[in-house]
């Protein structure tokens, strides 16, 4: 039986085990820090934050309600391109681009980048869509495993290795987003 709880120090899911690696209050320190420079950046401006789900939801809520003095909008897309634990390569808009993106300045926010295809992708998308300036803000980055240059985010909340990990927004197979901490796999 799966089992896991807000407290658990480790998670058991379908065969691996993981361990806890961020707690709540290192990722409000991650939060925080992003907010910061998100709002001096667009103090003067009025960015529309696209949020990429299903992973972003998290990092979003916390990261745009730490804000300051940023007047600004916020869509949804929703992009699939991960099962289990390998992509596919392959980008799928399940919820397009509702908003006009003409003349914005775009901020993705995104809950982790990986090969950087998802954010490569969706760069194109909002560019052929006539964004002026496009940024991108991910809770979490694993730069070695970067295969796409321009889908380095500008605004990083924590930085890992090539690790899988789960929890505060990232799914195992669609569970275990809701944790409030980010657990890494480990070797068993
Ligand atoms: P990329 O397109 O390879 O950069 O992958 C981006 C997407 O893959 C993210 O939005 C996540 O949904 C998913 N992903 C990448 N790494 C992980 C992980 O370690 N745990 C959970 N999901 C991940």
């Amino acid at each position: 039986m799966t089992f896991y709880s807000s407290i658990m120090k480790t998670i058991d899911e379908q065969g691996y085990h993981f361990e806890e690696w961020l707690q709540p209050a290192q990722i409000a320190k991650d939060v925080a820090q992003v907010a910061e420079r998100i709002s001096a950046d667009y103090a003067d401006k009025e960015p529309l934050f696209v949020v990429v789900l299903n992973g972003a939801f998290v990092f979003a809520a916390d990261l745009l309600r730490a804000l300051k003095d940023v007047r600004c909008e916020v869509t949804f897309i929703r992009v699939s391109s991960y099962w289990g634990m390998s992509t596919t390569g392959q980008l799928e808009f399940i919820v397009p681009l509702q908003q006009v993106v003409d003349n914005r300045d775009v901020v993705i926010i995104e809950d982790i980048v990986d090969t950087g295809l998802t954010i490569h992708q969706l760069k194109a998308h909002l560019r052929a869509r006539g964004a002026s300036t496009i940024r991108v803000a991910a809770m979490l980055f694993k730069p070695g495993k970067l295969e796409y240059n321009d889908a380095k985010p500008d605004y990083v909340g924590h930085e890992l290795t090539d690790e899988f990990v789960i929890g505060y927004g990232l799914d195992f197979d669609g569970f275990l987003r809701n944790l409030p901490s980010v657990y890494k796999v480990k070797e068993s």
